[in-house]
C-alpha cells in the first residue's frame, strides 16, 4: 500500500496521522509552522485524500502497517509519530506492532479505550448509511469546539469542505476499522519513548478525562490541555498546538 504523502522541512522526522474523515490536508498549519525545526511527513491514510483504499479487511493494524511501510520507503528507521483522534488509534497500533520505529509519540484528541458495543453498533449504522449515499456533514458541529463554532467561521468552512470531500467507501471502511480496534492501555504502559498528550478543553468526542487516563498509563508523558479548542485542536488552535509539539521535539532532541 503506497500512501500519498505531503512533506515539509528537514531534520528530525515527525509523522502526523490525520483524523476521521479528513486527510493530510488537515495538517496545513503544521507543515507550515513546524517545518523550520523538523521533517514533517503527513500521509493520507488508506482510502483518504490521494491514497487508494485497497481490499484488506478493515483494521487500524492495516493502517499502521501502511505507515511502517512508508517509513521503509522513505528510508526512515525511526520517527516521532503523532496522531489526532483516528490518527491516534493508528499511532497506538504502530506502537503495538512496530515499537522499534518510534522515537516519540504524540496522541492528540484521542483515547486508548476501545468502543463500547453501542458505539461499535453505531459505527456500523454510519458505515451502512455512507454506503447508501449518506454524508457526514452532520458530524461537523461535534468535531469543533463551541469557540470555533461561534467565532471561527473560516475554520468551520474549511472543516465542512474537508468532511464533505471524504470518500464514502473509505469512510465506511474506517468506521469498521475503528469499531474493531482493541484496548491500547497495555501498549501505552509498555511504551519506552517519551510521549506528548494533547487535549482540547471543548472536545465533545474525546474529553480531557480520556487524555488524563492515557497520560497516567504512559511511563513518560506530558499532558497539554489547549483552551478554546475542540476535537480538531490542530486546526482550531494551530499556534498553540504547534508550540506544544515544538517544545516536545526540543526536549526530545
Ligand atoms: C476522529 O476524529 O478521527 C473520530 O472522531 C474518531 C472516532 O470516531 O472515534
Amino acid at each position: 500500500m503506497k500512501l500519498y504523502t505531503r512533506t515539509a522541512g528537514t531534520g528530525l522526522p515527525l509523522v502526523l496521522l490525520h483524523a476521521f474523515p479528513l486527510s493530510s490536508a488537515m495538517w496545513l498549519a503544521q507543515r507550515g509552522g513546524l517545518a523550520a525545526g523538523c521533517h514533517v511527513v503527513t500521509p493520507d491514510l488508506r482510502g483518504f485524500g490521494g491514497s487508494p483504499l485497497g481490499d484488506d479487511e478493515p483494521s487500524v493494524d492495516a493502517m499502521a502497517d501502511d505507515v511502517a511501510e512508508l517509513l521503509d520507503t522513505m528510508g526512515l528507521d525511526k520517527a516521532v509519530v503523532g496522531g489526532l483522534s483516528m490518527g491516534g488509534y493508528v499511532a497506538m497500533a504502530l506502537a503495538r506492532r512496530h515499537p522499534g520505529r518510534l522515537s516519540g509519540v504524540i496522541l492528540a484528541n484521542t483515547k486508548a479505550s476501545p468502543d463500547t458495543p453501542e458505539a461499535a453498533a453505531n459505527r456500523e449504522t454510519i458505515a451502512q448509511r455512507l454506503l447508501d449515499g449518506g454524508d457526514l456533514l452532520d458530524t461537523v458541529p461535534n468535531l469543533l469546539g463551541t469557540t470555533s463554532l461561534e467565532r471561527r467561521g473560516m475554520v468551520v468552512g474549511r472543516v465542512r469542505g474537508l468532511v464533505g470531500s471524504a470518500p464514502a467507501r473509505a469512510a465506511a471502511w474506517a468506521q469498521r476499522a475503528m469499531a474493531a480496534r482493541p484496548d491500547s492501555f497495555d501498549t501505552l504502559r509498555g511504551l519506552n519513548v517519551p510521549a506528548l498528550v494533547i487535549a482540547g478543553d471543548e472536545d465533545k468526542i474525546t474529553p480531557v478525562g480520556d487524555a488524563e487516563a492515557m497520560t497516567k498509563a504512559l511511563p513518560d508523558a506530558r499532558l497539554v490541555v489547549i483552551g478554546r479548542a475542540g476535537h480538531l485542536s490542530a486546526i482550531e488552535t494551530p499556534e498553540t498546538f504547534n508550540r506544544a509539539v515544538a517544545d516536545f521535539l526540543t526536549a526530545l532532541a
